[in-house]
């Protein structure tokens, strides 16, 4: 079988994979597309540790090939997208509708795949670039088979993630502003979804300025190139205050209500927090190496009500939020195909890497024919 495998020093393109069957509660799904998330650029430089050999791909959807004897809520031939929260269903997390806190959801690695022969790990409870994989019931949601499922696999991470982190972690109401750094796959998404939200003004901050036409047809009304200077002064002067005050003297006016970091480097982050009005929000999506600190002036949090908030997978519950999803991307609100801005079979997924790395993707998917 073929697969896309993080050897530990590098990535391989292979046909030495191999999956076993569904457990009593897993499904096997065959694979028919999957989008290339930069977590999985992040293992393969060392971003995010995760044990070797390890099959990478966690953005996915494909067609049910078997079920185990306990699975009731898909059959073989059922399209699905695959969650990457194996949540166990009955914890005080789960029952609370919070599978992203779900102790059971992180560092449950397990080897479903042998490569040449040696067991090998699922990255993300998911691995989608291998033609099969294996999930828990939990992970394999159905969905109608309208959809294309070289659209429908984006919704298995960054569209979650984006989305997710607007509606459920922020909760941004009609009128709230926005500044999201990073214009990528997951940027893109937190754009659509403060869009969807209301959001009035939404300020786009990308270091490559092409992304700013892709920023605008998302929902952006601002764009700011953060290679030209200070961004998070930038994005201030876009949302000047209503008002003057002399408390401006102690704490800047003006700023955002939400800030997003989809990129994932602290000096990104740093900037969210400072581009800030009074009761702000800074949302840490992207994912920088172990240990990564930030540094911020705690009187501009504490005078102001400014805070900052870590986000996991859109806070997603899968159940609720992919077929939410499908509905909106039916009603015409949520935009999907216009994700997909570069298809390259399996074995070319170098190709798909090399544009990320060049920025000139919104998202890159692999296909299986
Ligand atoms: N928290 C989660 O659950 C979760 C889920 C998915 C992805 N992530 C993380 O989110 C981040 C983004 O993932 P992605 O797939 O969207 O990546 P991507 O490669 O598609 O996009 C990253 C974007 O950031 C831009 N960028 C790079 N440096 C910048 C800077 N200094 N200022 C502004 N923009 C800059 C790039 O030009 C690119 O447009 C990664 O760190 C990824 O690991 C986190
Ligand atoms: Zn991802
Ligand atoms: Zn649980």
């Amino acid at each position: 079988m073929r697969g896309i495998v993080y050897t530990g020093e590098g990535v391989e393109f292979t046909d030495a994979l191999e999956v076993r069957g569904p457990g009593p509660n897993e499904v096997q799904v065959r694979i028919r597309a999957a989008g290339v998330c930069h977590s999985d650029l992040s293992v393969i430089n060392g971003t995010i540790p995760f044990p070797a050999p390890a099959v990478l791909g966690h953005e996915g959807a494909g067609v049910v090939e078997a079920v185990g004897d306990a699975v009731r809520s898909v059959k073989p031939g059922d399209h699905v997208v695959i969650a990457t929260l194996a949540s166990c269903g009955v914890c005080r997390a789960c029952s609370t509708g919070h599978p992203t806190w779900c102790k059971s959801s992180l560092g449950n690695i397990s080897t479903p795949f042998t490569y040449k022969g040696e067991p090998a790990s699922n990255f993300a409870a998911a691995s989608v670039f291998s033609e099969l994989t294996v999930v828990s019931e939990v992970q394999a949601v159905r969905i109608p088979k309208e959809i294309p499922l070289s659209s429908a696999c984006l919704i298995g991470c960054g569209v979650l993630t984006g989305v997710g982190a607007v509606l459920n972690r922020a909760k941004v109401r009609p009128g709230d502003t926005a500044a999201v750094f990073g214009v990528g796959g997951v940027g893109l998404n937190v754009i659509q979804g403060l869009r969807i939200a209301g959001a009035t003004r939404i300020v786009a901050v990308d270091t490559v300025s092409a992304k700013e036409d892709l920023g605008r047809q998302f929902g952006a009304t601002h764009f700011v190139d953060a290679t030209t200077g200070d961004a998070a002064a930038a994005v201030r002067e876009l949302v000047p205050a209503n008002r003057e005050s002399a408390a401006g003297a102690l704490f800047p006016l003006g700023g955002v209500t939400w800030a997003f970091d989809c990129v994932g480097h602290p000096a990104v982050l740093r900037s969210a927090l400072d581009c800030l009005d009074w009761s702000g929000t800074a949302v840490a999506i992207g994912i920088p190496p172990r240990g990564t600190e930030v540094s911020v002036d705690v009187n501009a949090l504490a005078y102001v009500d400014r805070g900052l908030l870590g986000c996991r997978y859109g806070s997603a519950r899968p159940h609720h939020d992919i077929p939410l999803m499908v509905d909106l991307y039916l009603a015409g609100l949520l935009m999907l195909d216009e994700l997909v801005s570069l298809t390259r079979p399996l074995d070319r997924f170098g190709e798909v890497v090399d544009e990320m790395h060049a920025g000139r993707v919104a998202r890159g998917v692999l296909t299986f024919d």
